[in-house]
Protein backbone atom coordinates (compact mmCIF):
# COMPACT_ATOMS: atom_id res chain seq x y z
CA UNK A 1 0.00 0.00 0.00
CA UNK A 2 1.36 3.70 -0.59
CA UNK A 3 2.83 5.24 2.21
CA UNK A 4 2.61 9.29 2.15
CA UNK A 5 4.59 11.55 4.72
CA UNK A 6 2.31 13.03 7.00
CA UNK A 7 2.77 16.53 6.79
CA UNK A 8 6.24 17.59 7.81
CA UNK A 9 5.99 15.19 10.26
CA UNK A 10 8.14 12.85 8.92
CA UNK A 11 5.75 10.02 10.03
CA UNK A 12 4.91 7.78 6.72
CA UNK A 13 1.40 6.80 7.05
CA UNK A 14 -0.98 4.23 4.69
CA UNK A 15 -3.13 6.43 1.72
CA UNK A 16 -6.30 4.17 3.84
CA UNK A 17 -5.99 4.47 7.11
CA UNK A 18 -8.16 2.43 10.08
CA UNK A 19 -11.16 4.80 11.77
CA UNK A 20 -12.57 2.36 14.54
CA UNK A 21 -15.67 4.74 16.55
CA UNK A 22 -17.67 1.48 15.80
CA UNK A 23 -15.87 -0.62 17.41
CA UNK A 24 -16.41 1.06 20.94
CA UNK A 25 -19.61 3.17 21.04
CA UNK A 26 -23.37 3.01 19.45
CA UNK A 27 -24.66 5.46 20.40
CA UNK A 28 -25.25 8.84 18.61
CA UNK A 29 -23.45 8.61 15.58
CA UNK A 30 -25.54 9.23 12.71
CA UNK A 31 -25.13 5.77 10.61
CA UNK A 32 -27.80 4.82 8.31
CA UNK A 33 -27.42 1.69 9.31
CA UNK A 34 -27.74 0.94 12.89
CA UNK A 35 -24.77 -2.23 13.82
CA UNK A 36 -23.59 -4.07 17.29
CA UNK A 37 -20.42 -3.71 18.25
CA UNK A 38 -17.81 -6.45 16.94
CA UNK A 39 -16.28 -9.41 18.56
CA UNK A 40 -12.79 -9.21 19.85
CA UNK A 41 -12.54 -12.50 16.90
CA UNK A 42 -13.50 -9.75 14.33
CA UNK A 43 -11.39 -7.32 14.96
CA UNK A 44 -8.33 -9.31 15.60
CA UNK A 45 -8.95 -10.71 11.93
CA UNK A 46 -8.67 -7.63 10.46
CA UNK A 47 -6.18 -5.98 11.88
CA UNK A 48 -4.74 -9.03 10.77
CA UNK A 49 -6.07 -7.98 7.47
CA UNK A 50 -5.06 -4.75 7.30
CA UNK A 51 -1.73 -5.46 8.49
CA UNK A 52 -0.93 -7.67 5.29
CA UNK A 53 -2.05 -5.00 3.16
CA UNK A 54 0.07 -2.62 4.19
CA UNK A 55 -2.24 -0.23 6.35
CA UNK A 56 -0.14 1.30 9.18
CA UNK A 57 -2.46 4.05 10.29
CA UNK A 58 -5.43 3.29 12.88
CA UNK A 59 -7.87 6.45 14.43
CA UNK A 60 -9.52 6.35 17.79
CA UNK A 61 -10.64 8.36 20.49
CA UNK A 62 -12.23 8.97 24.12
CA UNK A 63 -15.13 9.89 22.58
CA UNK A 64 -15.81 6.07 21.18
CA UNK A 65 -16.50 4.40 24.17
CA UNK A 66 -14.46 0.98 24.38
CA UNK A 67 -12.55 1.39 20.89
CA UNK A 68 -9.06 2.90 22.23
CA UNK A 69 -9.38 0.21 25.72
CA UNK A 70 -9.93 -2.65 22.86
CA UNK A 71 -7.45 -1.46 20.83
CA UNK A 72 -5.01 -1.11 23.51
CA UNK A 73 -5.69 -4.99 23.87
CA UNK A 74 -5.47 -5.88 20.07
CA UNK A 75 -2.30 -4.05 19.58
CA UNK A 76 -0.82 -6.08 22.20
CA UNK A 77 2.52 -7.05 20.58
CA UNK A 78 2.26 -5.62 17.49
CA UNK A 79 2.33 -1.91 18.73
CA UNK A 80 5.29 -1.63 16.53
CA UNK A 81 3.22 -2.15 13.61
CA UNK A 82 1.03 1.13 13.82
CA UNK A 83 0.63 4.50 14.26
CA UNK A 84 -1.37 5.32 16.51
CA UNK A 85 -3.71 8.76 16.11
CA UNK A 86 -6.05 9.25 19.13
CA UNK A 87 -8.06 12.51 20.28
CA UNK A 88 -8.49 14.74 23.08
CA UNK A 89 -11.13 17.30 24.31
CA UNK A 90 -14.65 14.97 24.21
CA UNK A 91 -15.45 12.63 26.25
CA UNK A 92 -18.92 10.28 25.46
CA UNK A 93 -20.75 9.10 28.71
CA UNK A 94 -23.01 6.76 26.90
CA UNK A 95 -25.81 8.99 26.07
CA UNK A 96 -24.11 12.68 25.40
CA UNK A 97 -20.79 13.82 24.52
CA UNK A 98 -19.13 16.48 27.21
CA UNK A 99 -15.85 19.08 26.72
CA UNK A 100 -12.62 20.40 28.12
CA UNK A 101 -10.40 21.61 26.37
CA UNK A 102 -8.20 23.54 29.28
CA UNK A 103 -4.79 22.54 29.69
CA UNK A 104 -5.25 20.08 32.90
CA UNK A 105 -7.72 17.81 31.00
CA UNK A 106 -6.02 17.35 27.65
CA UNK A 107 -3.02 15.87 29.63
CA UNK A 108 -5.16 14.07 31.55
CA UNK A 109 -7.01 12.66 28.48
CA UNK A 110 -3.54 11.88 26.81
CA UNK A 111 -2.19 9.99 30.11
CA UNK A 112 -5.82 7.84 30.19
CA UNK A 113 -5.58 7.35 26.44
CA UNK A 114 -1.72 5.73 26.87
CA UNK A 115 -3.14 3.20 29.69
CA UNK A 116 -6.15 2.03 27.53
CA UNK A 117 -4.43 1.70 24.49
CA UNK A 118 -0.85 0.12 26.38
CA UNK A 119 1.47 2.46 24.65
CA UNK A 120 3.73 5.62 26.54
CA UNK A 121 3.95 6.98 23.37
CA UNK A 122 0.92 8.38 20.81
CA UNK A 123 1.82 9.13 16.99
CA UNK A 124 -0.70 11.62 16.83
CA UNK A 125 -3.30 13.58 19.04
CA UNK A 126 -5.86 15.75 17.56
CA UNK A 127 -8.37 17.88 19.37
CA UNK A 128 -11.40 16.78 19.08
CA UNK A 129 -13.33 19.81 18.27
CA UNK A 130 -17.33 20.38 19.30
CA UNK A 131 -17.66 22.13 15.83
CA UNK A 132 -17.94 25.71 17.71
CA UNK A 133 -14.79 26.77 16.24
CA UNK A 134 -13.49 29.95 17.72
CA UNK A 135 -9.62 29.69 17.13
CA UNK A 136 -7.16 30.65 19.23
CA UNK A 137 -9.13 31.94 22.33
CA UNK A 138 -11.03 28.59 22.49
CA UNK A 139 -8.64 25.59 21.15
CA UNK A 140 -4.92 27.46 21.55
CA UNK A 141 -4.52 26.12 25.30
CA UNK A 142 -4.87 22.50 24.03
CA UNK A 143 -2.95 22.79 21.36
CA UNK A 144 -0.08 24.47 23.69
CA UNK A 145 -0.50 21.53 25.92
CA UNK A 146 -0.40 19.14 22.71
CA UNK A 147 2.94 20.61 21.43
CA UNK A 148 4.71 20.69 24.79
CA UNK A 149 4.34 16.73 24.94
CA UNK A 150 5.40 16.55 21.04
CA UNK A 151 8.85 18.46 22.62
CA UNK A 152 8.86 16.30 25.18
CA UNK A 153 8.53 12.81 23.09
CA UNK A 154 5.32 11.19 24.70
CA UNK A 155 3.58 12.35 21.48
CA UNK A 156 4.40 12.25 17.70
CA UNK A 157 2.51 15.01 16.73
CA UNK A 158 -0.48 17.49 16.91
CA UNK A 159 -3.55 17.77 15.49
CA UNK A 160 -6.89 19.27 14.84
CA UNK A 161 -10.43 17.57 13.54
CA UNK A 162 -12.49 20.56 12.51
CA UNK A 163 -15.77 20.44 11.51
CA UNK A 164 -15.96 24.19 10.27
CA UNK A 165 -14.09 26.37 7.28
CA UNK A 166 -13.18 28.75 9.97
CA UNK A 167 -11.67 26.11 12.02
CA UNK A 168 -10.06 23.96 9.61
CA UNK A 169 -8.25 26.88 8.14
CA UNK A 170 -6.88 28.09 11.69
CA UNK A 171 -5.58 24.73 12.22
CA UNK A 172 -3.56 24.52 9.11
CA UNK A 173 -1.59 27.07 10.28
CA UNK A 174 -1.58 25.87 13.84
CA UNK A 175 -1.26 22.18 14.01
CA UNK A 176 0.68 19.33 12.19
CA UNK A 177 -2.74 17.65 10.99
CA UNK A 178 -5.98 18.45 10.24
CA UNK A 179 -8.65 16.02 10.20
CA UNK A 180 -11.45 16.49 8.27
CA UNK A 181 -15.14 15.50 6.45
CA UNK A 182 -14.26 15.00 2.95
CA UNK A 183 -15.57 13.04 0.45
CA UNK A 184 -17.89 12.89 -2.87
CA UNK A 185 -21.10 14.37 -1.12
CA UNK A 186 -19.48 16.71 0.99
CA UNK A 187 -16.59 19.03 0.33
CA UNK A 188 -17.40 22.07 2.26
CA UNK A 189 -14.29 22.49 4.16
CA UNK A 190 -12.31 22.54 0.60
CA UNK A 191 -11.07 26.28 2.01
CA UNK A 192 -9.71 24.12 5.06
CA UNK A 193 -7.66 21.62 2.81
CA UNK A 194 -6.41 24.53 0.46
CA UNK A 195 -5.21 26.23 3.52
CA UNK A 196 -3.57 22.42 5.05
CA UNK A 197 -1.59 22.00 1.73
CA UNK A 198 -0.31 25.83 1.75
CA UNK A 199 1.18 25.57 5.21
CA UNK A 200 2.30 21.96 4.45
CA UNK A 201 0.24 20.48 7.52
CA UNK A 202 -1.05 16.40 6.97
CA UNK A 203 -4.86 16.17 6.32
CA UNK A 204 -6.83 12.92 7.76
CA UNK A 205 -10.15 12.68 5.83
CA UNK A 206 -12.82 11.71 8.14
CA UNK A 207 -16.27 9.77 6.75
CA UNK A 208 -14.78 9.78 3.57
CA UNK A 209 -17.70 6.84 2.32
CA UNK A 210 -20.44 9.51 4.14
CA UNK A 211 -20.50 6.67 6.81
CA UNK A 212 -21.69 4.42 4.45
CA UNK A 213 -23.80 6.52 2.26
CA UNK A 214 -21.35 5.82 -0.67
CA UNK A 215 -19.52 2.99 -2.40
CA UNK A 216 -16.05 1.63 -1.29
CA UNK A 217 -15.39 3.37 -4.85
CA UNK A 218 -15.92 6.49 -3.23
CA UNK A 219 -12.79 6.38 -1.41
CA UNK A 220 -10.46 7.03 -4.89
CA UNK A 221 -12.17 10.36 -4.50
CA UNK A 222 -11.02 11.17 -0.84
CA UNK A 223 -7.24 9.81 -1.64
CA UNK A 224 -7.27 11.32 -5.06
CA UNK A 225 -7.29 15.01 -3.44
CA UNK A 226 -4.64 16.64 -3.86
CA UNK A 227 -3.51 17.82 -0.28
CA UNK A 228 -5.20 14.47 1.33
CA UNK A 229 -2.53 12.34 2.99
CA UNK A 230 -4.80 9.18 3.93
CA UNK A 231 -8.28 8.14 4.17
CA UNK A 232 -9.77 7.23 7.40
CA UNK A 233 -12.23 4.11 6.48
CA UNK A 234 -14.78 3.10 9.50
CA UNK A 235 -15.31 -0.52 9.00
CA UNK A 236 -14.81 -3.70 11.70
CA UNK A 237 -14.88 -6.32 8.63
CA UNK A 238 -12.18 -7.38 6.72
CA UNK A 239 -14.14 -7.84 3.67
CA UNK A 240 -15.07 -4.55 3.69
CA UNK A 241 -11.67 -3.26 4.09
CA UNK A 242 -9.99 -5.47 0.97
CA UNK A 243 -13.09 -4.27 -0.84
CA UNK A 244 -12.17 -0.80 0.12
CA UNK A 245 -8.81 -1.22 -0.80
CA UNK A 246 -9.31 -2.84 -3.95
CA UNK A 247 -11.71 -0.25 -4.83
CA UNK A 248 -8.50 2.46 -4.80
CA UNK A 249 -5.46 0.19 -5.24
CA UNK A 250 -6.75 -2.37 -7.69
CA UNK A 251 -6.15 -6.11 -7.56
CA UNK A 252 -1.88 -5.94 -7.18
CA UNK A 253 -2.26 -3.90 -3.83
CA UNK A 254 -4.44 -6.33 -1.77
CA UNK A 255 -1.95 -9.07 -1.92
CA UNK A 256 -0.67 -10.42 0.84
CA UNK A 257 2.75 -9.80 2.37
CA UNK A 258 3.74 -6.11 1.79
CA UNK A 259 6.17 -5.47 4.42
CA UNK A 260 5.26 -2.32 6.59
CA UNK A 261 7.61 -0.19 7.54
CA UNK A 262 6.54 0.50 11.49
N1 LIG B 1 -12.77 13.48 14.64
C1 LIG B 1 -14.05 13.40 14.38
O1 LIG B 1 -14.83 14.27 14.76
C2 LIG B 1 -14.52 12.22 13.61
C3 LIG B 1 -15.84 12.18 13.23
C4 LIG B 1 -16.22 11.11 12.51
C5 LIG B 1 -15.31 10.13 12.18
N2 LIG B 1 -14.02 10.19 12.58
C6 LIG B 1 -13.04 9.11 12.26
O2 LIG B 1 -13.12 8.84 10.88
C7 LIG B 1 -13.44 7.45 10.70
C8 LIG B 1 -14.25 7.28 9.45
O3 LIG B 1 -15.48 7.94 9.52
P1 LIG B 1 -16.84 7.17 9.68
O4 LIG B 1 -16.61 5.81 10.25
O5 LIG B 1 -17.78 8.07 10.42
O6 LIG B 1 -17.44 7.07 8.20
P2 LIG B 1 -17.00 6.32 6.84
O7 LIG B 1 -15.62 5.79 6.94
O8 LIG B 1 -17.34 7.26 5.74
O9 LIG B 1 -18.07 5.13 6.76
C9 LIG B 1 -18.09 4.08 7.67
C10 LIG B 1 -19.28 3.21 7.33
O10 LIG B 1 -19.07 2.65 6.02
C11 LIG B 1 -19.21 1.24 6.08
N3 LIG B 1 -18.24 0.67 5.13
C12 LIG B 1 -16.89 0.72 5.20
N4 LIG B 1 -16.32 0.08 4.14
C13 LIG B 1 -17.35 -0.37 3.39
C14 LIG B 1 -17.41 -1.13 2.18
N5 LIG B 1 -16.30 -1.53 1.55
N6 LIG B 1 -18.63 -1.43 1.69
C15 LIG B 1 -19.76 -1.02 2.33
N7 LIG B 1 -19.77 -0.32 3.49
C16 LIG B 1 -18.57 0.00 4.02
C17 LIG B 1 -18.92 0.85 7.50
O11 LIG B 1 -19.60 -0.34 7.88
P3 LIG B 1 -18.80 -1.71 8.25
O12 LIG B 1 -18.22 -1.51 9.62
O13 LIG B 1 -19.86 -2.74 8.17
O14 LIG B 1 -17.73 -1.86 7.21
C18 LIG B 1 -19.47 2.04 8.29
O15 LIG B 1 -20.84 1.89 8.52
C19 LIG B 1 -14.16 7.07 12.00
O16 LIG B 1 -14.22 5.68 12.22
C20 LIG B 1 -13.34 7.81 13.00
O17 LIG B 1 -12.14 7.10 13.27
C21 LIG B 1 -13.63 11.24 13.27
Amino acid sequence: MELRLLGQTGMAVSVIGLGTVTWGRLAGLGYPVPSALPSDVRLASLLERAEALGVNLIDTAPAYGESEARLGALLAGRRGRWRIASKAGETFDGARSHFDFSRPAILASVGRSMRRLRTDRLDLVTVHSDGEEEGEAKFGQAVDALARLKRQGGIGAVGFSAKTEAGACWAAIRCDVVMLTWNETDQSLSLGLRDAQRHRAGVLVKKPLAQGRLPASSLRFAVGTAGVTSAILGTSDPQHLDAAVKAVLGDHDTQAGIENPC
